[in-house]
């Protein structure tokens, strides 16, 4: 019986068990000098001018529109596409996520068509998603929002590290938010990181992590502060030490990961260029990609339920990205999205990390050869 292959794995050795070790001897565990550091780092390589870690890329979708001044009677235009973080941020505002459908089956991001064709009077930002760490459609997004005077999020959850030739993910977005869980590119097993260049922006985020207070416990414990004052609605979305130490070195290692992540996936589209009817989207976009998630769209629903059934007697490990989020039962009643529908029906997600083997890119590419006696 051949080992499980799993759809992800972190990148970690002994450097960063070192960095966890580090900060348990420091004795202060929580959002403090390293998180400091990180955030710095991060902002130099996103380049932008401010980076405000806090625990997950959800409480920072959720700050991110908060500071914005989004609130009940407000809507944001987001895609069905997405991890339902996206959608929920949205709502713990007050405000309704308006859903979007995907461009195409081959561009599975956020439609710039559709979103036009949904901004109205309470349109109150457009948050795009780098599905699986490729831009796709943000320039156009971008420019859309600039015409209606609109806010543009980047939910970067998949893309630290990408870029295209509108700029670096993080940095086209007038906020944007990235995850850091454990089965993300940059792993701290939770945490996120939110990306702006607006200053009064900044402020507020840094606020907002802790409570809406005027001085953290590290000012305290330094001497730097003897009281507080409490000047906006916050809550506790405070990093801890130990994640920002994980992020430290799993940053200096993001080029590596990158590079190892698009070697795997040219590695997927050599051994399939055979397979017309299976698509890959992104086709001749990985160069900048942070090639998060390897997503593969199947002829039919029944040729991908196949798929993952072998996939799974074989002890590969599959999933789907995702259910699209417009037809949980949260948000009911919602129009269709037919292009969101079928891509959710016919997509399965095969294992991507860098330290796949060629070996184990056949194994999968075997797997999906199997779909032909279907197709
Ligand atoms: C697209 C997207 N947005 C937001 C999130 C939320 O991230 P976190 O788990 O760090 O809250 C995720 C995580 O899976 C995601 O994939």
């Amino acid at each position: 019986m051949s080992r499980m292959l799993p759809l992800a794995a972190p990148s970690f050795d002994e450097a960063e068990v070192e960095a966890v070790a580090e900060v348990v001897r420091s004795a202060w565990l929580t959002m403090g000098p390293r998180t400091a550091t990180f955030e710095e780092a991060f902002a130099e390589r996103v380049g932008t001018r401010h980076a405000v870690m806090v625990s997950s890329c959800t409480a920072a979708l959720h700050v991110a529109f908060a500071a914005l001044d989004i609130g009940p009677g407000d809507e944001v235009i987001v895609p069905s596409l997405t991890f339902v973080a996206t959608a929920n941020a949205v709502a713990y505002t007050g405000a309704t996520p308006r859903f979007a459908d995907i461009a195409s089956l081959d561009r599975p991001v956020l439609d710039p068509d559709a979103v036009a064709a949904m901004i109205g009077p309470r349109t109150r930002a457009i948050c795009a998603m780098h599905y699986g760490g490729w831009m796709g459609e943000i320039a156009a997004l971008r420019a859309l929002a600039d015409r209606h005077g609109l806010p543009l999020v980047e939910d970067a959850a998949h893309a630290p590290g990408a870029f295209c030739a509108a700029g670096r993910a993080g940095s086209i977005g007038d906020v944007s938010c990235f995850s850091f869980f454990s089965n993300k590119n940059l792993v701290t097993g939770e945490g996120g990181m939110i990306t702006t260049d607006d200053d009064g922006l900044a402020r507020r985020l840094r606020l907002m992590r802790a409570h809406g207070m005027t001085a953290t416990s590290w000012d305290r414990q330094r001497g730097h502060a003897s009281g507080y004052d409490v000047v906006e609605r916050g809550y506790n979305y405070r990093p801890s030490e130990l994640e920002a130490a994980l992020g430290l070195v799993q940053l200096g290692k993001l080029d590596d990961i990158t590079a190892g992540r698009r070697r795997v996936v040219a590695s997927y589209r050599a051994g399939l260029a055979g397979r017309p009817e299976l698509v890959i989207p992104f086709a001749g976009e990985d160069e900048g990609s942070a090639c998060h998630i390897l997503p593969i769209v199947a002829s039919s629903p029944e040729a991908r339920d196949e798929i993952r059934r072998r996939a799974a007697a074989d002890d590969v490990q599959t999933s789907v990205h995702y259910s699209p989020v417009h037809l949980f039962t949260i948000f009911a009643p919602q129009d269709p999205l037919p292009l969101t529908e079928e891509y959710s029906l016919r997509e399965v997600t095969v294992p991507l990390f860098p330290a796949m083997t060629d070996d184990d890119v056949e194994r999968v590419v075997r797997v999906l050869e199997l779909q032909e006696a279907i197709a």
